[in-house]
C-alpha cells in the first residue's frame, strides 16, 4: 500500500518510523511518504491559509495550495496519467466517525492521500472538487474532542490501517479476538507471570488449562465489559450469535 501524507508539520509524523509501522516501512509492505504542504506554495512567505470569507475567527487554509499538492502526490496530471485509485482521506472534527471498520475498508485500498488541516480547517471546495471529479473522498473525525490539527488523527488512522495490511502484525491471530474485532464485543482481561502480585490473584481458571473452560470465561468476562463500558455496543450486537449463557451475564 502506499500513503501520502502532506502537513505543513512533517516532523509530527516521524512515529511512523517506529514500532510496526516502521517495520512494514522497512520491509516495503507499505511505502509511506510525508510532504511538506508549503513545498507546493508561490509566494515569498510560502502562505497556505488566509481570511475566511464571511468574517469570523482564525484563517482557513487556501483550495490552491492543496489542489497542487493533492493533484501532485496522487498521480493526477503526471505523465503516468490521473490516479483515479487514490482514495483521499481529510481528518476534520467534522467528518463522519472512524471506526474499526473504516480502518478494514480503507485497508483494502492501493494508495491513500492524507491531507492535514489545520487552523479552522481547509477551504470545503478541496473535498468538492475532488468527490466531483471522481476521487473517492473520506471526511473522519477519530472522535468527539478537537485536535490543532488532523496529523495526530493522520498517525491514529494510519497505524489502524497498517497494522491490518498482511503480514505487518506477526500473529494474525492476535486481529480476531481483539477488542472492536468481529465478535462486537470488547476484548476480555489478559493476565500473566507472577501468578499473585500484590495480593491480587491470577483467575484461577486461567491456571486450569481446561480450554472450553477458558473460553467461556473470557467469553463472559468480554461480554460484561462491554454491557458496562459500552451499552451502545451491546445494542448493536446480533441477538442471533448469543446463547443462553450469555444471557445471563
Ligand atoms: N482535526 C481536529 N480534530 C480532529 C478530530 N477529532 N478528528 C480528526 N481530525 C481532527
Amino acid at each position: 500500500m502506499r500513503i501520502d501524507v502532506v502537513t505543513i508539520f512533517p516532523d509530527y509524523l516521524s512515529a511512523l518510523d517506529l514500532s510496526l509501522v516502521g517495520k512494514a516501512r522497512a520491509s516495503g509492505i507499505l511505502d509511506l511518504r510525508v510532504h511538506d504542504l508549503r513545498d507546493w506554495t508561490t509566494d515569498r512567505h510560502r502562505t497556505v491559509d488566509d481570511t475566511p470569507f464571511g468574517g469570523g475567527a482564525g484563517m482557513v487554509m487556501r483550495p490552491d495550495v492543496w489542489g497542487r499538492a493533492i493533484d501532485d502526490v496522487s498521480g493526477r496530471g503526471s505523465e503516468r496519467g490521473a490516479d483515479q485509485g487514490a482514495h483521499l482521506l481529510l481528518p476534520t472534527p467534522s467528518g463522519d466517525t472512524f471506526t474499526q471498520r473504516t480502518a478494514e475498508r480503507l485497508a483494502e485500498a492501493d494508495h491513500l492521500v492524507v491531507a492535514c488541516g489545520r487552523y479552522e480547517g481547509i477551504d470545503a471546495r478541496v473535498a468538492e472538487h475532488y468527490r466531483a471529479t471522481g476521487t473517492t473522498v473520506s471526511e473522519l473525525s477519530i472522535g468527539d474532542y478537537v485536535l490543532n490539527g488532523g496529523e495526530v488523527a493522520a498517525l491514529v488512522m494510519i497505524e489502524a490501517v497498517a497494522r491490518l495490511l498482511p503480514g505487518v502484525v506477526g500473529n494474525p491471530h492476535s486481529l480476531v479476538e481483539e477488542s472492536h474485532g468481529a465478535a462486537g464485543l470488547l476484548e476480555y482481561p489478559v493476565y500473566t507471570k507472577p501468578p499473585t502480585w500484590a495480593e491480587h490473584d491470577v483467575p484461577d481458571v486461567l491456571l486450569s488449562g481446561h480450554h472450553a473452560r477458558i473460553e467461556r470465561w473470557r467469553r463472559d468476562e468480554a461480554l460484561r465489559r462491554t454491557v458496562v463500558r459500552r451499552p451502545d455496543m451491546v445494542e448493536a450486537l446480533d441477538v442471533a450469535g448469543l446463547d443462553a449463557h450469555d444471557l445471563q451475564v
